[in-house]
């Protein structure tokens, strides 16, 4: 297979074991094998040997180069718009309030139920597209505002095909636990029979990469919760869970019971709740979009999450109700300032953690033998990326090894 080296660049490898903060390398290069990367170091270290056998050589242009970023939490694939709802909260009214009003999650699903799946791939492929736009590579896109059978596959057959239409990778997750369909008034547990159902048929007809559930005052009780994971567990699905994020039910050490990939939001998050997170490995996903969006308080107790080790991933959570955001550089900049993370803590959380939550072994991280997905900056330091808002510094994305 042909080789290609890129060179006159610095690159962020991401690297957990390298000694420099974000595994730094000055005068750096990359050595592209077909969808891999075949060598990644100073150039100066190259084997003469693997230079002369590199066909193509491409100048970097003294760019910055990191892994190509991974959005590892959002729902994209969604009818219509919240900007009304946006509206009343800024008068006064409470995301909650709203979704006990039956607006919220159930307004979506309206709009989302009303449209035909071209409709739905026309809506959703501009938001997927802003975020190519600033080098994401790996997205993972989750069901949850169909909630009944033939809307949820509408949704992750829109997924699917923007998976296979763009120049990314797009993981599936059903999330038929997000919310009570409106026909399910007053009959929740009918309804988790239900999403049981939908989730055995997805599975079989290949739609679902992972499960999710909305474990909340609002949505579904711990047991509700329990019942889902279970059955995804018995298919040998990865499970991850909405958990902790407008109180503390417990549920990051029920989806750590059951080995999750990840738990996501978090700002309630107890000590125990860490505790069972950390030895089941699993990665903690903050959205500081939401935070934002929702105008929270309550922090996520960033502390406990390193005291305890645990990894933390960065996403947008794209969605219309609490974070219509397509800017994975922007959660960058909120994850430092309205989290207090560290650039390099937050660069980590859309590239090696991030993939992690998704349980890729073979991206996030520019090492040899993993995937050649990598984008060009024109920055001089990582920090930039996170510091500047509103900007795209972003000059090219490599998607398994050919310009995008
Ligand atoms: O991640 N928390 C639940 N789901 C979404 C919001 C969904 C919506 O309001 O439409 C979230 O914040
Ligand atoms: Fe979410």
């Amino acid at each position: 297979m042909p080789l290609t080296l890129w060179q006159h660049c610095t690159l962020a490898t991401l690297q957990a074991q390298s000694t420099e903060p974000y595994g730094l390398v000055e005068d750096g290069a990359l050595v592209v094998e077909g969808e891999h990367l075949r060598w990644v170091g100073r150039l100066a270290d190259l084997p003469a040997e693997l230079r002369q056998q590199c066909q193509q050589t491409n100048d970097a242009g003294g760019a910055l180069i990191t892994p190509g970023l991974i959005d590892c939490h959002t729902h994209l694939v969604y009818g219509g718009n919240r900007a009304a709802e946006f509206e009343q909260r800024l008068g006064g009214a409470s995301y909650e309030d709203i979704a006990r009003q039956g607006g919220g999650i159930a307004s979506t699903v309206k709009n989302t139920r009303a449209a035909s799946a071209d409709e739905l791939l026309q809506q959703s492929l501009p938001r997927l597209q802003q975020l190519m736009a600033e080098g994401v590579t790996t997205v993972e896109i989750k069901s949850g505002y169909g909630l009944a059978m033939a809307h949820e596959r509408k949704c992750l057959q829109v997924a699917r095909t923007l998976g296979q239409t763009q120049a990314l990778d797009v993981c599936t997750t059903f999330l038929g636990a997000h919310a009570l369909p409106p026909e399910f008034a007053g009959r929740s547990d009918d309804y988790v029979d239900e999403v049981l159902h939908m989730l055995t048929d997805l599975h079989a007809e290949g739609l679902v990469d992972a499960v999710d559930a909305f474990c909340e005052r609002i949505a579904f009780s711990p047991a509700q919760t329990a019942r889902v994971l279970a059955a995804a567990q018995a298919l040998g699905l990865p499970v991850k869970l909405h958990a902790e994020q407008l109180s503390d039910s417990g549920g990051a050490a029920l989806a750590a019971s059951f080995g999750a990939l990840s738990c996501d939001h978090l700002e309630w998050l107890s000590e125990d709740g860490a505790a069972a997170m950390a030895a089941a490995g699993t990665v903690a996903v903050l959205l500081p979009g939401a935070f934002y969006f929702l105008r929270e308080t309550k922090l996520p107790p960033i502390e406990m999450l390193r005291r305890h080790g645990l990894s933390i991933a960065i996403s947008t959570d794209c969605n219309p109700g609490s974070s219509p955001c397509t800017s994975l550089l922007l959660m960058l900049n909120m994850a430092c300032t309205l989290f207090r993370l560290t650039p390099e803590e937050a660069l980590a959380g859309v590239t090696r953690h991030a993939a992690q939550a998704l349980g890729f072994k073979d991206r996030g991280v520019l090492a040899a033998g993993r995937r050649a997905d990598f984008v060009l900056w024109n920055v001089q330091h990582p920090a930039q990326l996170a510091y500047a808002l509103g900007a795209n510094p972003h000059l090219q994305t490599i998607y398994k090894g050919q310009a995008r």
